[in-house]
């Protein structure tokens, strides 16, 4: 085949899939600030290569820049807190744990003057051992344990986020039971769902989530669940009634969503602050601000999401007379995601011929037109980053031990578990030259990857490196055969 057919886009690929013009070439809204190549070709963190990670640390890794991380953790807050200055003093910002938690990343948190949002026993265990502030912690769950909740009180965090009725009545129960007050903001699901470049919004809900606002929501009272929650958390003693949350979803680009959801809890914490004469100081606005996974990812800068939603939220309290809550958000992929991407060795290579996708043209229709799509198998896969097997997620991967001269060739980056799923790039052109050996970066793997990774096949899960002002550290070390037989108890 000629180097001028190769360079065809391949009838395989999905429409999105451009060939690109530099296979070599990064397109950086796809990779931490410090990813480049090096004057020898290989993909270096500030400067350090992949080849030395490799080396030092082995494949599959997590390579983090803990620059990129704390840049983006830093502009969000600084983002929010212009665009809200006038409104409510700033926002306070909380890191989303659960998109990637571990002892180092929580303690970045803290020094960047964010705070952290939780929703584990276990993600209040990865805080306390990082030393941060009970009053700078959030926890959120539908099915907190009472245990869960003890150890929040005991941390005397500045928020339970509560989920549910069922859950308010406990929180107070074991608040009361200890003499204290717990401080609680009731999770709304105020029927705005965002995902992508469109939201939908609904009446009612029906997810487990949440504390729904349709007014028909709780069959005795005929009130909305929301409301019943708000009725029951004034009456509880052992509740201190902050305010309002909620969250509609992930990888968000657009700020409509946000905005309406703004706007229907602000008009239902106005209702509420007349109703029950109460006041509802705080607002949390959840996270979901999304990232470029691949080239026709197009996220927002923070400051024009701010911008936005202060520009809603200033207009709506003017509207309703009232004074500004607090506001409050939590982004989780919009800070680390970016910041990593994952390190994998390039094992088995195979190419099948697949029958041309019908698209009416005589020539896929009469002939058996096939096309080349060629099989990258990499030593990780689903276990590392069960994304794409649970949504379809898209990723980008590109050759990172060397350049390449080489043609583009459709290629899907596979894992070497025992399951055809486990796909880590669905569709990508890489050069026809990559082989056994080369190195390969996936990018924008730090959030729900790491987080998300098992032990399917008895794999090790990878560690994680962070890398600042060109020095490596490993910040949670890769599993070992032993700790993968560790807990098994033998015969
Ligand atoms: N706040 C709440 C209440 C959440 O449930 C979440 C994410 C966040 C904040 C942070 O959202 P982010 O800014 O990271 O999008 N595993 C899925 C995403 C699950 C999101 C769960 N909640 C994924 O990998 O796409």
């Amino acid at each position: 085949m000629t180097a001028h057919a190769l360079n065809q886009s391949s009838p395989l690929a999905p429409d999105w899939l451009a060939v690109p013009a530099d296979l070599n070439a990064l397109h950086p809204p796809m990779w931490a600030a410090g990813v480049e190549r090096n004057d020898d070709g290989e993909l270096a963190l500030d400067g350090i290569p992949v080849s030395a990670l490799k080396e030092q640390f082995g494949t599959p890794l997590f390579v983090m820049s803990e620059s990129d991380f704390r840049a983006r953790a830093r502009s969000f807050k600084d983002a929010f807190d212009e665009a809200f200055a006038d409104i409510c003093g700033g926002v306070d910002v909380y890191y989303a744990g659960k998109s990637f938690l571990c002892t180092a990343v929580a303690t970045w948190v803290a020094e960047e003057g964010l705070r952290l949002d939780t929703c584990s026993g276990g993600e209040l265990a990865v805080a306390a051992r990082a030393g941060i502030d009970g009053a700078n912690l959030g926890l959120h769950g539908n099915n907190k344990s009472d245990a869960e909740i003890s150890r929040a009180l005991d941390m005397r965090l500045g928020r339970i986020v509560v989920d549910s009725l069922d859950e308010l009545e406990r929180v107070a129960k074991i608040a009361s039971g200890r003499g204290e007050t717990a401080k609680v903001m009731l999770r709304l699901t105020p029927g705005v769902h965002a995902h992508t470049h469109e939201f939908i919004a609904t009446a009612h809900e029906d997810q487990k989530f949440g504390l729904s606002m349709a007014e028909d929501s709780t069959e005795q009272s005929g009130l909305s669940a929301a409301e019943e929650a708000v009725a029951a958390a004034t009456s509880y003693p052992g509740i201190e009634l902050l305010g309002l949350h909620c969250h509609i979803g992930s990888q968000i680009f657009e700020p409509d969503g946000f905005a309406l959801a703004a706007e229907k809890l602000l008009g239902f914490l106005a209702e509420m602050q007349v109703k029950y004469s109460i006041q509802l100081p705080e607002l949390d606005l959840g996270g979901g601000y999304g990232i470029a996974y691949t080239p026709v990812d197009t996220p927002r800068p923070a400051a024009e999401i701010a911008q936005a939603m202060a520009a809603v939220v200033r207009s709506k309290c003017a509207e309703l007379g009232i004074s500004a809550p607090r506001i409050s958000i939590e982004p989780g992929r919009a800070i680390v995601g970016t910041s990593t991407f994952t390190l994998y060795e390039v094992g088995t290579l195979k190419t099948v011929r697949v029958d041309a996708p019908a698209n009416g043209d005589a020539e896929s229709a009469g002939e058996n037109v096939t096309h080349p799509r060629r099989y990258v198998s990499v030593d990780g896969g689903m276990s590392d980053n069960a994304r794409p097997v649970l949504y379809d997620a898209d990723y980008s991967a590109i050759l990172a031990s060397r350049t390449s001269a080489a043609a583009p060739q459709l290629s899907r980056v596979v894992g070497k578990h025992c399951e055809s799923g486990d796909i880590v790039v669905r569709d990508v052109y890489l050069p026809e030259d990559v082989a056994a050996g080369d190195l390969l970066a996936v990018p924008g793997t730090g959030a729900y990857c790491w987080a998300l990774s098992s032990n399917y096949n008895y794999l090790a899960r990878p560690g994680v490196v962070a890398v600042r002002d060109g020095s490596v550290r490993l910040i949670v070390r890769g599993e070992t055969e032993e700790d993968l037989l560790n807990r098994d108890m033998g015969v």
